[in-house]
């Protein structure tokens, strides 16, 4: 099939493949890509010369689906200029019936759509795009996600690596498990490759994915599954760092807060997403973990380390979340003292439980308590990056800062925004920083 569109596109066209929401489908991306690489396609990030436009999208908020429907509605001028231009919509939200149904319908610049699980029909849909062939759809779930040979990595030197798929735990407000299908977990032996071919090839980060990557081996009944990976992939040599998102705090054991304490690869951070600090509302989202719960495994990493770095996810205005909710979810971040937050206001998703729930809660409230849920972490952000002022920290550099002329940024081992004075030069690189100064974001120093 891929020389066949190969023979029949030549070496000369272009795609643009733009990637929405978060890491495991900006993976997705990387993967079709690796797709169009071996058919001969090149890449463009100017969509206005593209052949070929592929839109990997989000469903996860209302507002990330209507973004996408926006940009899919610009297009339709793109395919008057250029008339054999192909648009394919691919990702999480066309996984769903009804909008796979309202892009046939409503958006005929449209020539295919694929679903989360049938990435690997995109050449066959091309293929018959090229032929003459209307509009194609394959939104079908597969069973086997096979192992994807090639793929075109957006950087070289920071890595994804999915270990896992899907998702079964319903949290009631969320639309994965119905886009993304029930938890499939790779082969241990295939993510070990993967990874030492990655840190052979030079890349000094790698990031495990999954939407509960400590569920990992679940679906092989196999108990701290994910810890033994970690520690596996500890053992190789190199000198990279071991990142993993997100974790979910009911699968958070004693036995994977150890690991990462007991490898000296695996960064010292942890992503716990909360997202509400009363238990009746957690009850209502059906997380499976009560506040207190939680506050034991935070309290059981903070006994091993009481600056130890943790981020959370927290959502605002689930339905008919009381301002005594709200306060409890102010208790806990105020206690936990994040270093980063991630807050969104609940967005209500058509076939899921929450969508269901009645909801007296006014916008203007849930804009409110946003507001001050931002506020009062500020504050502690600034409060806590203190703590690093006088120390070392080290740093992989990825970028030249936005903020400021002449620095750098990066990620320190703790997920901290570091920057300091510095040229490109240093972008893919870890360097030692001592740090200076503190803001609510960031912290900035100087390179030893
Ligand atoms: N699997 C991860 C977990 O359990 O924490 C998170 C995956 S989800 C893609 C990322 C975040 O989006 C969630 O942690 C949650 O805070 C947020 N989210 C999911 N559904 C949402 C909704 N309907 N409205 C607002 N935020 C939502
Ligand atoms: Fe969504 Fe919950 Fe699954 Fe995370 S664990 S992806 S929030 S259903
Ligand atoms: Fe969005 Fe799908 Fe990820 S809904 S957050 S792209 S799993």
């Amino acid at each position: 099939m891929l020389d066949k569109i190969r023979n029949i596109i030549g070496e000369s066209k272009l795609a643009y493949v733009r990637s929405f929401g978060c890491q495991l489908n900006i993976s997705d991306g990387e993967k079709i890509k690796g797709l169009l690489q071996q058919t001969g396609y090149n890449f463009t990030d100017d969509e206005t010369k593209a052949d070929l436009i592929i839109l990997n999208t989000c469903a996860v908020r209302e507002n990330a689906e209507d973004r996408v429907f926006g940009i899919i509605g610009s297009m339709k001028k793109l395919k008057e200029i250029k008339p054999s231009l192909i648009i394919g919509i691919s990702g999480c939200m066309t996984a769903q019936e009804h909008i796979a149904e309202k892009i046939k319908k409503s958006y005929p610049q449209v020539d295919f759509v694929v679903g989360t699980s049938a990435i690997n029909s995109i050449p066959k849909m091309l293929f018959d795009c090229l032929n003459g062939q209307k509009f194609g759809v394959d939104i079908s779930e597969y069973d086997d996600f096979s192992e994807v040979t090639q793929q075109v990595r957006e950087s070289k030197f920071k890595a994804s690596v999915p270990v896992m798929f899907g998702c079964n735990n319903f949290c009631t407000y969320c639309i994965v498990p119905y886009v993304r299908g029930r938890e499939r977990s790779r082969n241990p032996d295939d993510i070990i490759f993967e990874v030492r071919s990655l840190v052979e090839n030079g890349y000094k980060e790698i990031m495990l994915l999954g939407q509960n990557v400590n569920s990992y081996g679940n679906d092989f009944g196999e108990v701290n599954a994910f810890p033994k990976l970690l520690r596996e992939l500890n053992k190789i040599e190199g000198d990279f760092i071991i990142r993993f998102m997100s974790s979910h705090p009911k699968d958070a054991s004693k036995e994977l807060i150890d690991t990462i304490f007991e490898c000296d690869k695996i960064a010292k951070h942890l992503h716990l997403p909360l997202q509400s600090g009363s238990s009746d509302v957690l009850n209502r989202m059906n997380r499976r973990y009560t506040a207190e719960k939680y506050l034991e495994t935070v309290n059981y990493i903070r006994s091993k380390d009481p600056e130890f770095s943790l981020t959370t996810d927290l959502i605002v205005g689930f339905p008919n979340e009381s301002d005594e909710d709200f306060n409890a979810t102010l208790d806990i971040i105020k206690y936990v003292k994040y270093d980063n937050i991630y807050s969104f206001i609940y967005s209500k998703r058509s076939g899921t439980k929450a969508a269901e729930m009645p909801d007296f809660v006014s916008d203007e409230v849930k804009g409110r308590r946003m507001r001050k849920l931002l506020e009062i972490q500020r504050e502690i952000s600034s409060e806590n990056y203190r703590r690093f002022i006088g120390k070392k920290m080290r740093v992989l550099v990825d970028d030249v800062s936005k903020k400021q002329k002449g620095y750098v940024s990066g990620k320190s081992n703790e997920f901290i925004i570091v920057e300091f004075e510095g040229d490109n030069s240093l972008i893919g690189q870890f360097v030692d920083v001592e740090i200076t100064d503190a803001m609510n974001w960031a912290v900035r120093g100087k390179i030893i």
